[in-house]
């Protein structure tokens, strides 16, 4: 009954991972899967996330169930680590938060709520975006369309087609905005940008859904929300999607949250029980040791300040490293103009360079990114950053 299944090609990103895994040569360099490392090219355990750990080892009593939302107290610091201590939201009564298994998680449950409420919604997703978008948000029957976005001549935002796009969009449609750090592209919208895009949204009767999944590794944990933050402010429904695998280093923990603006408090009860319904059906309920970690982090003054200073310090990693490659690369490859890599945010940028390129630099230097060139400039390293350049020096024509 199940002979007749296809073999299926790897997942593009966990492909990548794979392979980079398999490769035994000393030079091989990672810049493919989107994971945090330091200068000895290691994903360490935040000293924040240790200490609250071993705080939840030394007090758990229990493994029973948590809740039907999950962690009823990892929600709330979330929705406050979004949108700040003091913001309207918060007290309007219209703000729901139900945990989710990671970002993906939270993004899957946001794409079957719109389903359950419109069963025809359309959703627009940035040209690119993120490969594992495509899955979670139309796997669930969600019709997928997508809007401009890069401009591979400045990289940064081709804004004016963007608002054009959307501007044009029928009313109920969906979109899909990453808050910060936009993967695969780095390239962000300022903040005159959201306000301007916000105009467009209201008029048009739009559902924003914002993913969060890099808060604190932009321009700061408040400035990546400067999106989220506003559109809550002033638009009646708005889903935010929000992970804690980069920011907190939980990856493997599977420790997300989706929140979720309803219009009247009524209509957010109402969401909210969807969601308790959609997620029993999918998983029951979210697994509790990240977001218990989170919540003791979040929670504990000390924990915070310490998170606080782990994060800026993985921030000001990423400026760094981008400088460096912008200058390496004038070094090794002075044909092409690499510097909008130092005005880009976030792990992400596109390499520039075609598929053979991206062929040779695995195959022959054992430097792995994926397919469509983007790297994860944290896979780089100030003794192997040489190395790097001087291989795409290589290849480049
Ligand atoms: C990435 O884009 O590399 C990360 O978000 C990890 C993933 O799950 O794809």
């Amino acid at each position: 009954m199940l002979e007749h299944l296809d073999r299926l090609a790897p997942d593009p990103i966990l492909g990548v991972m794979a392979a980079f895994r398999a490769d035994t040569d000393p030079r091989k360099v990672d810049l493919g899967v989107g994971v945090f490392r330091d200068d000895a090219g290691e994903t360490p355990v935040l000293r924040a996330v240790r200490e609250a750990e071993q705080e939840i080892l030394a007090r758990q009593t229990t493994k029973t169930y948590v809740s039907a939302v999950g962690n009823a107290g990892f929600n709330e610091v979330m929705e406050r680590l979004l949108l700040g201590q003091q913001h309207g939201a918060l007290a309007s009564g219209r703000l729901r938060t139900i945990q989710a298994p990671g970002g993906c998680g939270a993004l899957r449950l946001g794409a079957e709520l719109i389903r359950t409420a419109m069963p025809d919604a359309v959703v627009h997703v940035s040209t690119p975006t993120w490969a594992n978008h495509v899955p979670l948000l139309s796997n669930c029957g969600l019709k997928l369309e997508r809007y401009p976005y890069f401009d591979p001549a400045t990289g940064g935002v081709d804004f004016d087609r963007m608002l054009g796009v959307i501007d044009r969009l029928p009313q109920r449609s969906v979109v899909l905005l990453h808050a910060s750090c936009h993967n695969p592209t780095g390239a962000d919208l300022e903040d005159a940008q959201w306000r301007e895009l916000l105009g467009v949204i209201r008029r048009r009767s739009l559902l924003p859904f914002i993913d969060i999944a890099y808060q604190g590794l932009g321009r700061g944990a408040a400035e990546d929300a400067y999106g989220p933050r506003l559109f809550c402010a002033e638009l009646p429904e708005v889903l935010v999607a929000a992970s804690c695998s980069k920011n907190f280093g939980l990856y493997r923990e599977r420790t997300g949250a989706l929140h979720v603006l309803s219009a009247t408090p009524t209509a957010a009860d109402a969401a909210i029980s969807q969601l308790m319904r959609i997620a029993r059906g999918l998983y029951s309920m979210p697994p509790d040791h990240g977001a218990a970690i989170v919540h003791g982090i979040l929670t504990g003054e000390r924990l915070r300040k310490s998170w606080e200073d782990e994060l800026e310090g993985m921030r000001l990693r990423i400026q760094r490293l981008r400088n460096a490659a912008v200058e390496a690369l004038a070094g090794a490859c002075a044909r092409r103009d690499f510097s909008y890599i130092a005005r880009q945010r976030g792990m992400f940028s596109y390499l520039g360079v075609n598929p053979q390129a991206v062929r040779e630099l695995r195959e022959r230097h054992h430097v792995y990114m994926m397919d469509d060139s983007r790297i994860n400039v944290l896979g780089l390293r100030m003794d192997n950053i040489g190395y790097f350049a001087e291989a795409v020096g290589k290849v480049v024509v």
